[in-house]
């Protein structure tokens, strides 16, 4: 009997693959790539990184990300060892303001712009775009309540798929106004959704009494049909709120990054104040959020702090990323290619390969060689297979004249180098004919 990797999880191989559910998973370089390009953006726009544990206590998630939400109600892989709730994350907001408010970042003084990239757990139904772990990359700008912070959040996540050539994708923004204001506008949705009760599933009655804004988020078309003249959120926030949002679109129109609004895009998670927004493709279908975020001035509060610490962010999904990657048929590049490959003729050849091998490597060459002992014939289909810029052929004339033969594997010529130039020749990268 073999294993399997558990449902809802995937490996990331050194090639690309196509999973059961008939989903390309792109190569770990391509990963890598993706990964480096976010990291580039990142720094563009002047964020650190910050890195937290997978593992966090129970609470700071029930409490971070809401009692009443999908995540902590049924998607939690929660347990308990000793005396000691753990959670493998299920996002990244909650734990980055644990760390700041554990470590009293705001002594770095300003204002704080971090970044993450890692993989987060939900415990739900697995489908395209959809696991068990998954990644994400994100960015939580805190410590303060400026309309900027806001656009530039925005900004940041429109800019890493512009980075990557993805451009079909529709940005929506609303803005949920302070908690205060919100009781006033579930009052009013309840009372508008009252003479439909019987017309609304299981699901929907369920949230309208837990956790009735998510009532917003149905994707039965009849829901949808009764939910187009409910009252919008937006009638019903304070003067302030309305003036940030106002701030916030005229800062987005700067930047000229489209939006629409949309008064009822609500988020599944409890935090957010203020400005919500999402980033869908069409290409995705079912599972159409590429990323989404908000500001949640409210949560370090929640989580214990004495002060408030006004702040914002979003984090996008990576193998979503990659669905819109393959959508829009972009190919990025693969796995950096060997420079060289070394073949060895005979076992005092391929010591001598073995030790001069460590020594190009010293040098910062990207060498590959043979650890099988197989026939030359084999070794140049490997050196092929590698797609090694140079094989360099050593066998027992070439000890002796100390001169290894040196193959260009585009041109295919061939020339005598000098055992003391190889190094020279190789970074250099000299073509053969100028030997
Ligand atoms: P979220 O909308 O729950 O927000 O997740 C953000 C993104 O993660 C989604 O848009 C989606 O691309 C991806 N994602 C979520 N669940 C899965 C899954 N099961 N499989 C694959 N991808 C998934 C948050 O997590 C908030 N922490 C965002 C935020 C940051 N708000 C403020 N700061």
């Amino acid at each position: 009997m073999t294993f399997q990797n558990i449902k809802g999880t995937f490996d990331i191989l050194p090639d690309a693959y196509t999973d059961e559910g008939g989903t390309r998973v792109a190569p770990s370089a391509e990963w890598r790539y993706v990964e480096d390009t976010v990291r580039d953006v990142m720094s563009r726009y002047n964020l650190d990184e910050i890195r937290t544990p997978i593992l966090e206590p129970t609470e700071l998630v029930a409490r971070g990300v809401g009692e009443s939400t999908d995540i902590v109600q049924k998607e939690m892989f929660a347990f308990k060892r000793g005396d000691t709730n753990y959670v493998l994350r299920p996002e990244v907001t909650a734990p980055v303001v644990r760390a700041f408010l554990q470590h009293h970042l705001e002594q770095r003084g300003g204002v704080q712009k971090l970044f993450y990239i890692g993989p987060c757990f939900r415990a739900e139904q697995p489908q395209k775009g959809r696991y068990r772990q998954f990644h994400q990359f994100g960015v939580e700008i805190m410590g303060t309540d400026d309309a900027r912070a806001d656009a530039e959040t925005i900004a940041i996540m429109t800019a890493v798929y512009d980075a990557l050539g993805i451009s079909d994708t529709s940005l929506r923004i609303n803005t949920l106004g302070r908690p205060d204001r919100r009781e006033e506008y579930i009052d009013a949705f309840q009372d508008y959704l009252e003479p439909y009760a019987d017309e609304l599933s299981e699901t929907s009655r369920r949230r309208l009494e837990r956790n009735p804004l998510r009532v917003l988020d149905t994707k039965l078309e009849h829901e949808q049909a009764i939910l187009q003249d409910a009252p919008k959120l937006i009638d019903f926030v304070s003067d302030e709120s309305r003036a940030h949002y106002d701030r916030v679109k005229g800062l987005l129109a700067d930047l000229d990054v489209p939006y629409e609004e949309d008064p009822y895009l609500v988020r599944g998670l409890d935090y957010y104040t203020e400005t919500t927004f999402e980033l869908e493709s069409e290409a995705l279908g079912a599972q159409s959020a590429l990323a989404g975020g908000g500001r949640y001035d409210r949560l370090a509060e929640v989580l214990g702090s004495d002060e408030p610490v006004p702040a914002v962010g979003f984090a996008a999904g990576m193998e979503r990323l990659f669905l819109a990657l393959d959508a829009a048929d972009v190919t990025l590049p693969g796995a950096r290619q060997a420079d060289v490959f070394i073949a060895a003729l005979g076992e005092e050849a391929e010591r001598w390969v073995f030790r001069t091998t460590q020594e190009l490597r010293d040098a910062g060459l990207h060498v590959a060689l043979d650890l099988k002992g197989r026939s030359l014939k084999a070794q140049m289909k490997e050196a092929n297979r590698q797609n090694a810029d140079y094989t360099l052929i050593i066998g027992g004339n070439e000890l002796e004249a100390e001169e290894a033969t040196v193959k260009d594997m585009k041109s295919g010529e061939q020339a005598a180098v000098p055992f003391k130039s190889l190094v020279e020749f190789l970074k250099e990268e000299r073509s053969v004919e100028a030997v």
